[in-house]
């Protein structure tokens, strides 16, 4: 094609779900952006792609993730290259990652990140962790909207690493607002964890079920209620990211209801795991923070996606190896990343995180759309439009409407996949849905109207990505 910007593509015949309606109607794009949403479209200079029988999604928009992220002395074992690659597997072709404030200035944190960011393949933006409260992040802070990042995060736990003080977070929410910038809240009670670690440690309890017994739910229930109740005497609006426990969502539930202007995350894992499954020989592929509670947490959280207390499904995408001592062939070429095996001998050693990125539309299509759980205008809303209009990407992203970015699946409502660490196309030597049979799948993803994966085949570029500069987050 000579002039990409001039392309027509016609996607003809198929059904489009938004967050609001299901309809019948083509849909035209002209280079990068969608031009037309209407029946029956004749563009007899167009390349026609038959959506037939198909359904087609506005991309996937993750959130929450974690790539080639330093931490508990090895890396995440995505970078931003095939991270992003893998999300496009799975339908999703937006992601926001976090920076760690691991530099001496945001400014310098931002740039490196960059630098790393500069491979991905789909489009992404940043958030950035406040985890140093001092006199000149508070005066980097407001410049991060000029740099197109509109949200920071802080943690209520991992005392004398991440954590800040109730003063501090207080105070960032309240400055953060003050310059159109959104805080996100990583709630569980750091210093009721830093005990219970010191004891299970000292009892001589080294298993990958301690990771669960020593975060108890109860500090994420008081701690997501704790944290809205800052917000709310910030005058200002919150995101609780990762939300894991049923009483967390009843507390946002009744913060809403209280008029504070909170919004909550959750990520499948806390949709469809429990702490039995750090019991199993393999526990530690469970691993990560907070940590998986109980079926009556999962029915809470499945419960709050139902009614809209919670407002989006991210993944909180942040894999290591199981066993990092042995290769996995990646792209042709053997990998392996020190991983879960780092902590074999002490819970507390092993990597938090999980892979996830690529099996968010699949899992939730088959176990919330398919099973009656969540309308597919619900889906769409979860895990594309809401994160758009929260993170300041709205209506750019998120929507397929004239204007928007053309990032469009075709989505085969009927295709069965028995799903696994095959099938993703993750960085890493497992994947916690093994096996599932799994119904509904994206057989074509179009990256601002680039086809890049196409019935299994990667067709994206290393570097196609595009850093989304972001606009002031709308609270939902
Ligand atoms: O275990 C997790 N979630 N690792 C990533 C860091 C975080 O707190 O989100
Ligand atoms: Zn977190
Ligand atoms: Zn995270």
């Amino acid at each position: 094609m000579e002039n990409f910007a001039e392309r027509k593509l016609l996607f003809r015949g198929g059904t489009v779900v938004t967050a609001s309606e299901i309809l019948q109607a083509d849909v035209l794009v002209v280079g990068e952006q969608i031009a037309a949403v209407t029946k029956d479209l004749v563009v007899p200079d167009a390349e026609v792609v038959d959506a037939k029988g198909k359904l087609i999604l506005p991309g996937g928009i993750d959130p929450h993730t974690h790539f080639d992220l330093p931490m508990f002395n090895t890396v995440s074992s995505d970078d931003h290259y095939t991270g992003t690659k893998a999300a496009a597997f799975g339908g999703t072709t937006t992601v926001i990652d976090f920076i760690p404030q691991d530099w001496d200035t945001l400014e310098e944190a931002v740039q490196a990140w960059h630098v790393k960011a500069a491979k991905a393949a789909v489009d992404y933006s940043f958030h950035m962790n406040i985890t140093r409260w001092d006199e000149n992040t508070r005066r980097e802070l407001p410049r991060l909207r000029e740099w197109g990042i509109t949200t920071v995060k802080v943690f209520t736990a991992y005392n004398g690493r991440l954590r800040l003080q109730d003063g501090e977070i207080f105070e960032v929410i309240r400055l953060a607002w003050q310059n159109g910038i959104l805080t996100m809240v990583h709630a569980e009670n750091g210093d009721v964890i830093e005990i219970l670690v010191r004891e299970a440690l000292e009892a001589g309890h080294t298993e990958p079920i301690w990771h669960a017994r020593t975060r108890p739910a109860w500090g994420a229930v008081e701690a997501v209620l704790r944290a809205s109740a800052l917000a709310a005497q910030a005058d200002a609006p919150l995101y609780i990211v990762h939300m894991n426990t049923a009483g967390g969502a009843e507390q946002l539930r009744y913060a809403r209801e209280h008029g504070v202007r909170v919004m909550g995350e959750t990520c499948p894992q806390y949709l469809f795991f429990t702490e039995d499954d750090l019991k199993r020989p393999d526990g530690a592929k469970w691993i990560c923070s907070p940590p998986m509670r109980t079926r009556k947490d999962n029915e809470m959280l499945w419960h709050a996606l139902e009614h809209n207390w919670l407002s989006t499904i991210g993944t909180d995408h942040c894999p290591f190896f199981y066993d990092g001592t042995k290769p996995i062939i990646y792209e042709g070429k053997p990998v392996a990343i020190p991983g879960k095996e780092l902590g074999k001998d002490d819970f507390t050693k092993i990597p938090n995180g999980l892979p996830g990125v690529g099996d968010r539309l699949p899992v939730l299509w088959t176990e919330g759309v398919v099973k009656g759980r969540l309308s597919p205008q619900q889906f769409v809303a979860y895990t594309s439009t809401n994160p758009a209009k929260i993170f300041g990407l709205y209506p750019r992203k998120g929507t397929i409407a004239p204007g928007a970015d053309a990032d469009l699946v075709l989505w085969d409502p009927d295709l069965k996949v028995k799903y696994g660490v095959k099938v993703a196309q993750h960085r890493t030597d497992y994947n916690l849905y093994e096996g599932w049979e799994l119904t509904g799948f994206p057989v074509q993803v179009y990256l601002r109207g680039r086809l890049i994966v196409d019935h299994g085949e990667w067709h994206g570029i290393r570097g196609g990505g595009r850093f989304l500069h972001r606009g002031v987050p709308q609270v939902i």
